[in-house]
């Protein structure tokens, strides 16, 4: 591509004797006694291009001394491996040297752990795990947008810069041009009448609040795009800054909404399976011995179903000792997620019917008087991946709850507006893209699925 031949295009595509011209980073560098070997990596697989290299080169001797690392063009035929584990590889005809690297590089041979190579996160993408976590998040994020396209939904973009807290939770980051050092005072309290808006504002937390608008004009639709919370908490799943996805469906109820919920997750199983073949094998081998026979059979099954106050029941029952207290009307940690996925279920289960009061404002109140029309899809491993909900469609109910929770009316107008003329039932949900890789790839912490992770105290690079 470009003037070059990629190493996954190389290796699969291509024919012996072919001429190629490759560029990438050298992995190990072996010296013989006739000849040099060197693995180069350019991203395009995990698999390296063998590179033979014979002493007739002219810069031989600088090849042989080539630290791992360095970035490197070769110009070389194709040609039938003799050795084990690989179809092909290239005998040099030139080899350029573009970028050397010397052994203070810290990415050496050996294997590094998760936790230092955070604190290279420059220089992690170079390594084979990261390789693989970052080609399946591409792979899966272009995934995402062919469901929903062949679905016929709408994308929407919605806002970063937001002035409601869509899931009441305070979460919100500031956006702000006053002077940090002198914030203008109005009794006591910032005064934003000077701030850029004009009025207090953050960073989103949630496009389905302008989603839902969205699907009031276009039936279905969906954004997926950056999302913020300042949550402070120091969790392997929590993140500051991480990407949701969140369809929204017009004339559809809570059931709807799980219907399309699971095939969508099951759609992204079957995606990884049949696209990313040689990443999940790699996975499978080095960080979850179970990740291929879990995401098959998620794949093929359908998902369970189970009230909340049932999970209540279960949870009352276990013998296990829980370090959050269960009680109805309480909401779930992630421990008791985990043990009704894992335990009482053994695979993806929704819960649904919550207790109102631990819910958002947003979501559908039943009938009994005590619940939301709100679901929870648990899963093993992570628990909660996908939180929905049918939304409160009927204006007077809408109204009470937010004075219920608290919400000041005249900052969502527009919302409510959209329950005066031709409100409909309608509902969606949002899916968190990292804690969707975790599930799919086994990582077990969502600084290890996001490229550059925002997280309390973090955000260097
Ligand atoms: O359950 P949540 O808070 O739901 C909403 O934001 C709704 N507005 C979605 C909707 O109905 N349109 O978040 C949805 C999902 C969670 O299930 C989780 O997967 C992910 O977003 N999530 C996070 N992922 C990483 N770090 C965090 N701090 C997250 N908070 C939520
Ligand atoms: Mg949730």
């Amino acid at each position: 591509m470009y003037g070059r031949t990629r190493v996954d295009a190389a290796l699969k595509a291509s024919r012996p004797g072919e001429e190629l011209l490759v560029k990438g980073w050298v992995r190990t560098v072996r010296v013989g006694k006739e000849v040099t070997f060197l693995s180069v990596n350019d991203g395009s697989c995990m698999a390296g291009l063998q590179v033979v290299v014979e002493p007739t080169l002219p810069n031989y001797q600088d090849v042989c001394r080539l630290g791992t690392g360095s970035a490197i063009a070769v110009r070389g035929t194709l040609r039938e491996s003799p050795a084990a584990g690989q179809k092909y590889e290239l005998a040099a005809d030139e080899l350029e040297i573009i970028g050397p690297a010397d052994d203070s590089y810290p990415l050496q041979k050996k294997r590094h752990s998760f936790e230092y190579l955070r604190t290279i996160t420059h220089l992690r993408p170079r390594t084979n795990t990261f390789g693989a976590v970052f080609r399946v998040r591409s792979s899966l994020a272009q995934a995402v947008h062919r469901f929903f396209a062949e679905r016929g939904f709408l994308y929407v973009h919605t806002p970063i810069i937001t002035a409601n807290d869509c899931e009441g939770a305070g979460e919100l980051f500031r956006v702000t041009t006053l002077d940090m050092a002198k914030p203008p005072l109005a009794a006591g309290e910032v005064d934003y009448s000077g701030d850029f808006f004009a009025q207090a504002t953050g960073l989103t937390v949630s496009g389905q609040l302008e989603g839902e608008l969205f699907a009031q004009a276009f039936s279905d639709i969906y954004t997926f795009g950056p999302t913020f919370r300042a949550e402070n908490s120091n969790t392997a799943r929590h993140a500051a800054e991480f990407w949701m996805i969140e369809p929204e469906m017009a004339f559809a109820d809570l059931m709807a909404d799980a219907a399309l919920a699971e095939d969508f997750l099951r759609f992204l199983c079957r995606h990884v399976l049949d696209n990313c073949g040689e990443d999940m094998a790699f996975f499978n081998e080095q960080i979850d011995k179970g990740l291929l026979e879990r995401v098959r059979a998620v794949a093929d099954s359908s998902f369970a179903v189970m009230e909340y106050t049932e999970a209540i029941t279960h949870l009352k029952k276990a013998k296990v000792p829980f370090a959050f207290p269960v009680e109805w009307g309480l909401d779930l940690q992630s421990e008791h997620e985990r043990y009704i996925t894992e335990k009482v279920v053994g695979g993806p289960v929704f819960l649904v019917n919550y207790p109102r009061d631990i819910k958002a404002f947003y979501m559908r109140q039943n009938d009994d008087g005590k619940t939301v029309a709100a679901m929870d899809l648990l899963v093993p491993k992570v628990g909660e991946i996908i939180g929905g909900s049918q939304r409160e469609e009927r204006l007077d109910l809408l109204l009470e709850r937010m004075a219920e929770t608290g919400i000041n009316e005249e900052g969502l107008w527009w919302y409510l507006d959209s329950r005066r003329w031709g409100s409909c039932p309608h509902a969606g949900f949002g899916l968190g893209f990292e804690r969707l890789l975790m599930y799919l790839t086994g990582m077990e912490n969502i600084r290890d699925v996001i490229p550059f992770p925002r997280t309390p105290r973090h955000a260097e690079f």
